[in-house]
């Protein structure tokens, strides 16, 4: 199934993995999009945003402590597991992902970029005061800022927001220096992270999607493949590992 993709990614030297929320759906996470994911039951613009917040913290707070919560019962499904061992078959590898559930660093994962920020960390609205706080914040009686006094949020990026230059900044160069480029899990909906894969591709990577369904993104793919990214990302690292050692030592073979 993946014999022609393992030929490109023998010769890749620089791989660049993208992963969006389907990766962790087989961990209990819920996707965004789709039937069953979150913005089909919640509106975004009534949780997700500052505007939100500033009506009502409470309402938001709320919203944060479940996901937490639910968050913070599941672990790294095999998809997540392979990815670690992606990165020792590759001279360099980035991962960058717009979770913010922080399961790639549970796996294992070193090189991380979060693109949109992590739902256990906690900032200042006013001076962006970073507090690591793992646990419920009280709706009724919101934390304030040690330095300014204001109100403490979660440290993710909200609908109208800009996302950290230099995170997006990197996530940028690494992207135009890949030779490969997977997008896994991701619909590809929400920019910049989905402008990636397609600066990845005109700077001339070979671009890979894993997803359960085919998206916008996969019209421009090199390769895609249609399944869980539990199923096939163990499967393809087995045989690029095969693959690999063959390649190092060809009496094996
Ligand atoms: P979406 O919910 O938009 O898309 C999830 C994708 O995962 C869909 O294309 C599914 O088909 C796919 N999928 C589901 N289960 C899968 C599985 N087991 N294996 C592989 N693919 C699977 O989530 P994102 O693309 O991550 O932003 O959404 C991007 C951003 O939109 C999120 O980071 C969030 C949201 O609003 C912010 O919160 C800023």
């Amino acid at each position: 199934m993946f014999d022609e993709l393992i030929s490109h990614l023998i010769n890749a030297r620089r791989c660049v993995v993208l992963t969006g929320a389907g990766i962790s759906a087989e961990s209990g996470v819920p996707t965004f999009r789709g039937k069953e994911g979150l913005w089909g039951k919640f509106k975004p613009e009534q949780l997700a945003s500052m505007d939100a917040f500033m009506a009502s913290p409470k309402i938001v707070w709320e919203w944060y402590n479940w996901r937490r919560e639910l968050m913070g019962q599941v672990r790294p499904n095999a998809g997540h597991l392979a990815l670690v061992e992606m990165e020792t078959l590759f001279e360099e590898f980035d991962l960058v992902t717009q979770n913010v559930d922080g399961l790639h660093a549970m796996a294992g994962s070193k090189s991380i970029l979060e693109l949109h920020g992590n739902i256990y960390r906690n900032k200042c609205v006013d001076c962006d005061g970073i507090f690591e706080f793992r646990g419920d914040i009280a709706p009724d009686n919101i934390p304030q800022c040690g330095h300014c006094g204001g109100k403490i949020r979660p440290d993710v990026v909200w609908f109208g927001e800009m996302l950290d230059p230099e995170i997006i900044d990197a996530a940028f160069a690494q992207s135009e220096q890949a030779d490969v480029f997977f997008s896994i899990g991701t619909s590809a909906e929400v920019h910049p992270a989905a402008t990636l894969p397609v600066v990845a591709k005109n700077h001339g990577a070979t671009l890979v999607e894993i997803n359960v369904e085919e998206t916008t993104l996969t019209e421009l793919a090199d390769f895609h493949f249609i399944g869980k990214s539990g199923d096939l990302l163990p499967k393809l690292v087995a045989q690029l590992k095969e693959r690999r050692s063959l390649a190092q030592f060809p009496e094996l073979a």
